[in-house]
């Protein structure tokens, strides 16, 4: 299905979007990693490589909140590759705490990544994906003629104490997913919106050094899983053509309960976080102070 395809993986460096990197590549696609760290990218490229050494990886150092940015890098990769079959917004930020300890800025940056980054390579990569769209022609078994995947979150499927900002910005995106699929449809491209529950990568090692009791125990209300399970359960979703896809059994479990009755799974929840709460350890800001 992904053979002599192309893909596009914003956030491409590390966790998740390096993990569909290797999957894509092992099924010979060529890749191409985007994110900011040029260190991190090429790395990233010796791993891919020493993997498989046949692989026709690339990377590009570009910021998916720049605008400008991302318009110069999928116009420089589409012309120096040909073509792009498929974009992966995986790039993303997280920031946990008590809604009153959040900033402003905590907010603003979290939606600049996780929203307005897809966003900006969405319309970078649009015209590319549009041209393949166009080419119905000669793709394997049910391929697409391209694709449209976004990485968002179990958090953008329910609200999660501590994600306030992260929350808001996974919502953001799903919505944005939920109206593309069926506007890009008719251009012959798949879109397919993918949400993890929290996975070994080191967001997380971070979000570790000092996350709210009570978001550690919403959040691993669902097990946390393993990276390798959440890229293959991801490459699953994609050959089968879902357009959610929600990795693991246990979250796909959670999240079916959560749709079917919501009642009964925030009653659940807020005893359970009931049962570890601490609450802002600082005063709420006054009207009119600094954030
Ligand atoms: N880990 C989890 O438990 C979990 C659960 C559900 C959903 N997710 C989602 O899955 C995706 C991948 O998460 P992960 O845990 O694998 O993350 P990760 O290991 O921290 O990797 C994040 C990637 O995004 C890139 N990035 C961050 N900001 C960027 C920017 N402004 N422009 C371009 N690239 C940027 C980083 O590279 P640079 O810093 O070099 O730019 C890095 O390649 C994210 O969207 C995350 O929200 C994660």
């Amino acid at each position: 299905m992904f053979e002599h395809r192309h893909f596009v993986i914003t956030g491409g460096s590390s966790g998740l979007g390096l993990a569909l990197a290797q999957r894509l590549i092992r099924e010979g696609a060529r890749v191409t990693l985007v994110a900011r760290n040029e260190q991190r990218l090429l790395a990233a490229l010796e791993t891919l490589r020493g993997e498989s050494p046949a692989a026709v990886v690339d990377c590009r150092v570009a910021d998916v909140t720049d605008e400008t940015a991302m318009q110069e890098a999928m116009a420089a990769i589409a012309a120096e590759s040909g073509a792009i079959d498929g974009l992966i917004n995986c790039a993303g930020v997280m920031r946990e705490g008590y809604f009153e300890t959040l900033t402003q800025r905590d907010f603003r940056e979290v939606m600049e990544v996780n929203y307005f980054g897809p966003l900006n390579a969405t319309r970078a990569a649009l015209p590319f994906l549009a041209a393949q769209g166009g080419r119905q022609h000669g793709h394997k078994g049910n391929a697409p003629a391209a694709w449209l995947i976004n990485i968002a979150s179990v958090a953008g499927l329910t609200g999660v104490f501590g994600y306030t900002p992260y929350c808001a910005s996974k919502h953001a995106l799903v919505g944005l997913t939920e109206s593309l699929y069926y506007e890009l449809a008719p251009q012959g491209i798949r879109v397919q919106l993918v949400c993890p529950g929290e996975f070994d990568s080191p967001m997380v090692d971070t979000l570790e050094q000092g996350r709210t009791p009570e978001n550690r125990a919403q959040t691993l209300s669902i097990p946390k899983a393993s990276l390798d399970a959440i890229a293959d359960d991801t490459l699953t979703g994609l050959h089968k053509g879902d357009y959610l896809i929600v990795p693991t059994r246990q979250a796909r479990l959670a999240t079916l309960g959560m749709r079917l009755v919501p009642g009964l799974s925030r009653k659940l929840m807020t005893r359970t976080l009931a049962r570890v709460y601490r609450g802002p350890t600082r005063e709420p800001l006054e009207p009119g102070e600094q954030t």
